[in-house]
């Protein structure tokens, strides 16, 4: 298996938010009983991605770094870098040049929240899919097509077109915030240039793998959920299913903590720590009760 890096980008100025984030990074502000940060972070878990490079605004890094320091509790590497600018998302691939070395990366965005029980293998399926020399996006069904990057693909999932926020999208499937690549990605994006808004497009990146015949789309249809929390009522619908789910269920989404322990990165004695820091909260119980079971 080849070594696979993982970007959270979490910076942007989160206009689309305000007031809310006037003084605070959209990321880490709560999804419900976490903040929205946790979620990408624990797709990468999922994905078994250690090696974590955190990307936000000069202003907000230290927030990251004062919820994570070096990721060594959750039995993980986390690594932090500061955006100037809110150049793009493929700007992610430069700011993290360094660090991804070598390696294929996964870039996950900092606002995008994914649930759903195949979620594991699908992901498990990308990184293989990597190591073939092929990248993996995803496409989900929704309504409004319009606000996203929009896949269209033939019933092989091969892939026609992807086009960045189209006045008249040829499908309905928007592509998530969440991209895997081999290693030529970081010459990929210091190869395109910046769009008619000005941003170093995660598009444009998609658009060299899919001419050189190399870009795989895995659809998530029913059964997973996704949410692009851009928005307070994009927010407040992804806090909501997160609670009723939890509620539910009884199994929490997107607990770092859980899921690094079930992946054997942390020990249980480990994850007892991590469980009596935040014993006053159903949130640390309920890692506290893991080790019940
Ligand atoms: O959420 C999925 C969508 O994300 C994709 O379907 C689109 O193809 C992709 O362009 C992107 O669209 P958005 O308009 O939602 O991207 P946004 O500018 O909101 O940025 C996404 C996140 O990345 C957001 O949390 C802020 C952060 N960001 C954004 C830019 C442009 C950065 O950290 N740095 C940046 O330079």
């Amino acid at each position: 298996m080849i070594s696979m890096k993982g970007i959270i980008l979490a910076g942007g100025a989160g206009t689309r938010l305000y007031p809310n984030t006037i003084a605070v990074s959209k990321q880490l502000l709560p999804i419900y009983d976490k903040p929205l940060v946790y979620y990408p972070l624990s797709t990468l878990l999922l994905a078994e991605i250690r090696d974590i490079l955190i990307i936000s605004t000069p202003r907000d890094i230290a927030g990251y770094q004062q919820l994570f320091g070096d990721g060594s509790q959750l039995g993980l590497n986390i690594q932090y870098a500061v955006q100037e600018h809110p150049r793009g998302l493929a700007d992610a691939f430069l700011v993290g040049e360094q660090f991804i070395g070598e390696d294929s990366v996964c870039l996950a965005l900092g606002d995008n929240v994914f649930y759903g029980n195949t979620f594991s293998e699908t992901l498990g399926r990308a990184k293989r899919r990597v190591e073939k020399g092929s990248a993996t996006v995803f496409g989900y069904p929704v309504k409004n097509p319009r606000e996203f990057g929009v896949v269209e693909f033939d019933e092989n999932g091969k892939v026609l077109s992807i086009e960045e926020k189209p006045e008249k999208p040829k499908s309905n499937f928007a592509i998530p915030g969440l991209y895997f690549y081999d290693n030529n990605v970081i010459e990929i994006a210091k190869s395109i240039q910046p769009s008619a808004r000005g941003e170093l497009e995660i598009t444009a990146v998609n658009q060299v793998y899919l001419d050189a015949g190399k870009l795989h789309v895995t659809t998530m249809r029913r059964g997973m959920t996704w949410f692009d929390t851009g928005t307070p009522k994009g927010m407040h619908k992804a806090s909501g299913f997160v609670k009723t789910v939890q509620e539910l269920q009884g199994f929490y989404i997107s607990c770092i903590e859980e899921i690094a322990w079930r992946k054997g990165f942390i020990s249980d004695q480990q994850l007892k720590q991590l469980g009596e820091k935040l014993q006053q909260t159903d949130y640390g119980k309920y890692i506290l009760s893991l080790l019940e079971d």
